[in-house]
Formats: structure tokens, C-alpha cells, sequence
């Protein structure tokens, strides 16, 4: 049997739903990675069990014959997993099919120190981070100082080159030399409960992955941020520090791209972006309130208000060029369901979409206008109102050979048209 790997990535700025899509083909999926980012990702599942915010559990933990990874590629917070961990076992979510690669980078409260203090000292040139310290936790890893997972299993040896590593920032920041993130003796604790909970789940995953892809299983790649958040091809510099694409989840998993089969792009049916940046179709004005309100478009992770706008078509085909989608997901068409009108972004006036952050915040769209469709209920794509299909259907004209296969409805597993 040939095996089946699917890249679930986000089409805009992060938040567009990825979760739930991944919630719901984890429940077909063998093997389930998160590959890239870290405690920056938010994201909200709502399933049978109840609702959860996961940062760096997998979304297939919901799915008890699901092996789910914390691939090689991610920035992983072991403050933040062991506290994620004991939430779900708080409300009875069974975590024991859980993997660590043992090459995943570690982020620390130093990391997040940092974060902090590079942010408020840009300026004009402020990127919004979130200030988990997932910039340095990267730095880190780029400049060969940072700490890969398996040094969890070794708490002596992970403080030893924590000192060597605090040393070096005490030198570099010396404003902040006396904080107690910045010594060493700060992570003894946390270090031995790391240990003790994960000692188990770090473990080397590449022959699990390879032994499943030559025994035909189907595994499940899930994306965080968005596309066009990536550090290479994103609106830098306003972007994260990993590459949130295709390409990206397949090195960070540890999967060879001859193995791709489908990869979706996830798709809100307006937009959103957290932090500071271009945002051509962005709606400052009491519209944008409403749609904000309509969506409760607040941050999973930071609870900032996300700035929200109508879908940009542009913006969603240069996504589509560096990710190459297969299948497209469009999600939340009933939160528009309170809009009489709605506009998708269909140029801009002045130029092309570019990934040069200062570029992009010169482009004002060109708007095409579109009746509303009212509340619905619908479990196929027939069944919704002919203009929602109108507007799905607009939308997936605009990605040359992907096509729509997913509608969401609604925020529960249920309410999600397979097409
Ligand atoms: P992610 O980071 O891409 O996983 O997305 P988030 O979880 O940060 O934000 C997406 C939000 O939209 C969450 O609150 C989801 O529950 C919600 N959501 C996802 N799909 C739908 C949908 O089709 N309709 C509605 N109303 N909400 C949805
Ligand atoms: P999910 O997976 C929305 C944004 C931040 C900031 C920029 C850099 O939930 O879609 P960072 O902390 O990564 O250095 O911040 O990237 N950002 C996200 N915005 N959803 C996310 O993740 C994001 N992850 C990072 O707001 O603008
Ligand atoms: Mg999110």
C-alpha cells in the first residue's frame, strides 16, 4: 500500500482554522507531526470532548490510534508542554501516544526575555511577536548554541550548556545580566520535572516515520502560523522565524517530499493578522469591529485583538505559488452570515502583491462586491445559499489546479462540508 502524507498549512496570516481541519483528517490519520513554530501557534479545537487551545500538541491527540509527534523542526517550550499536558489529562484527554524528536530545540524563559527586549527596542521596525521567545529560541539554533530535546534526558548536561549559553547573553545584554531567567540555577526545577514526565517520549522518530511510510500508513503533517508568515517567503520582516510552508513542514517532520500527496491550504473567508504589517484589505473602521465581534477574532495565544479585512485574492495566489496547495479549505462562511454585503480584494491599485513588507503596506485593494448570504444551515455545499457557493466557488477559481474540498460552517468537528 502506497502511504498517503498530507500538509495541512495555513493560507494567510495564521488563525484561518487550521486546527479544526487537522482535528478532523487526524481521525483518518496514523501518524500526526507538528513540524515547525512553537507556543506562538494557537490553536482552538471543538470537538466532542469540549474545547481546547493545543500550542504544541498535536491536534491528533483527540484521536486515541493516532501517534502524534513533536517534530524536529519545532521550538519546543517545556514549560508550556508539561503544562499542556496536565490540562488535557486534567479533563481525562488520554496524552500517552505522544513522541518527542530528540532534535526538536528547546525554548526557554531567556529566549522569551529576549524576545521582549529586541521587540521594544525596534521601534518603527516593531514586528507584534507574540514573545514566546520563538526568534531567539532559532537564533539560538542557527548560531549551534541552542539545546536539541534530547538534552532534557540529561538535566546536568543541559545546565552546563545553559550556563555556557547565559554567558554569552549576560555579555550581549547586559542590562539584562541580573534577571533570573539569565542564570542558570533558574531552570534546576523545571529541568528534573521535564525529565521526569518526558524521559519516556524522547525518542528518535525517523525509523517510526520511515517503517510507516514503507508500510503504506497515512500521515498528517499539521502546519502552524501561515504561509505568509514564513521566514523566507513571507512578508518579511514581519514574519516568524520558521518556514511555515509545504516545504517547510516536510523538513521540520523529517518526511522526503517524494512522499507528498496532498497539501491543503486553509483559507478564512475574510482575513486576519496579528502584530504590525501590511494588510491590503484590512477594515479599520466600525465594519472591521463588527466582523472582529462576528468572528471573536481575539488571539489564542496572546488574546490581542486581530486586525480583520476581506479575503485577498492576490495575497492567497502568492500563497498558493510557494505552497503548491492540492485541495483548499475555506473556513467560517457562517461568520459572514451577518453581512448584507461582502467585498473580496481582487487587485490592488497600485502594484502586485510583494512579500516586501514596506511594499505591501503601499497596496490598497480593489474590492469586488458580493451579496450576503444570511443565516443557513447546510451539510453539503448544494444546501448552502447560492450566493455562499458563488463566493467559494470564486475563491477556488483563484488557485490554478486545487480544488475546494472543505467548507467550515460552524466552530464544531460536525460543522464541516467535505466536498
Ligand atoms: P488556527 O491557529 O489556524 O488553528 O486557528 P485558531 O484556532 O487560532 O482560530 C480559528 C478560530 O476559528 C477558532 O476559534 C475556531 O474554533 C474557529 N473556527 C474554525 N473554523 C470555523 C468555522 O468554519 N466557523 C466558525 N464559526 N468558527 C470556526
Ligand atoms: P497560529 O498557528 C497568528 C505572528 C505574530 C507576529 C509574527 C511574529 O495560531 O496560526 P513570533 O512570536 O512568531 O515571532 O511573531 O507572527 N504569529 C501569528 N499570528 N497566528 C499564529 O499562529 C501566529 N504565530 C505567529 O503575531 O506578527
Ligand atoms: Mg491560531
Amino acid at each position: 500500500m502506497k502511504p498517503r502524507v498530507t500538509a495541512v498549512v495555513g493560507g494567510q496570516w495564521g488563525d484561518e482554522g487550521k486546527g479544526k481541519i487537522v482535528d478532523y483528517l487526524a481521525t483518518d490519520s496514523d501518524i500526526v507531526i507538528r513540524a515547525q513554530g512553537g507556543d506562538n501557534a494557537g490553536h482552538t479545537i471543538r470537538n466532542e470532548q469540549g474545547k481546547f487551545a493545543l500550542h504544541l500538541i498535536p491536534a491528533g491527540i483527540f484521536n486515541p490510534d493516532s501517534l502524534n509527534i513533536i517534530g524536529a523542526g519545532t521550538a519546543l517550550n517545556p514549560k508550556t508542554l508539561l503544562e499542556e499536558l496536565a490540562s488535557l489529562e486534567e479533563r481525562n484527554v488520554d496524552t500517552k501516544n505522544l513522541l518527542i524528536d530528540p532534535k526538536a530545540h528547546l525554548a526557554f524563559d531567556y529566549h522569551r526575555v529576549l524576545d521582549g527586549f529586541q521587540e521594544d527596542a525596534r521601534g518603527d521596525y516593531k514586528i507584534g511577536t507574540t514573545k514566546r521567545g520563538i526568534g531567539p529560541t532559532y537564533m539560538d539554533k542557527a548560531e549551534r548554541i541552542g539545546l536539541p530535546a534530547r538534552l532534557l534526558l540529561n538535566p546536568d548536561e543541559a545546565i552546563k550548556k545553559i550556563e555556557f549559553v547565559l554567558e554569552r547573553k549576560r555579555r550581549a545584554f547586559p542590562s539584562l545580566a541580573d534577571k533570573d531567567e539569565l542564570q542558570a540555577d533558574y531552570y534546576r526545577d523545571l529541568l528534573e520535572q521535564a525529565k521526569n514526565r518526558l524521559q519516556d517520549i524522547i525518542k528518535p522518530v525517523n525509523s517510526i516515520i520511515h517503517d510507516g511510510l514503507v508500510n503504506g500508513k497515512s500521515f498528517l503533517i499539521e502546519g502552524a502560523h501561515g504561509a505568509l508568515l514564513d521566514i523566507d517567503h513571507g512578508t518579511y520582516p514581519r514574519v516568524t522565524s520558521s518556514n511555515s510552508t509545504v516545504g517547510g513542514l516536510l523538513v521540520g517532520s523529517g518526511i522526503p517530499p517524494r512522499y507528498l500527496t496532498k497539501a491543503v491550504g486553509v483559507f478564512k473567508a475574510y482575513q486576519s493578522r496579528v502584530g504590525e504589517g501590511g494588510m491590503p484589505t484590512e477594515l479599520t473602521d466600525t465594519l472591521g469591529d463588527k466582523l472582529r465581534e462576528a468572528g471573536q477574532e481575539y488571539g489564542t495565544t496572546t488574546g490581542r485583538p486581530r486586525r480583520v479585512g476581506w479575503f485577498d485574492l492576490p495575497a492567497a495566489q502568492y500563497a498558493h505559488q510557494i505552497n503548491g496547495f492540492t485541495d483548499i479549505a475555506i473556513t467560517r462562511v457562517d461568520t459572514l452570515s451577518d453581512f448584507d454585503e461582502l467585498k473580496l480584494g481582487i487587485s490592488y491599485e497600485n502594484g502586485e502583491f510583494s512579500p516586501d513588507d514596506a511594499e505591501l503596506l503601499k497596496r490598497k485593494a480593489i474590492f469586488e462586491n458580493y451579496e450576503g448570504w444570511g443565516e443557513f444551515k447546510a451539510t453539503s455545499f448544494e444546501e448552502l445559499p447560492e450566493s455562499a457557493q458563488k463566493y467559494c466557488r470564486t475563491i477556488e477559481a483563484a488557485f490554478a489546479d486545487a480544488k475546494l474540498t472543505f467548507v467550515g460552517t460552524g466552530q464544531s468537528r460536525e460543522a464541516l462540508i467535505v466536498l
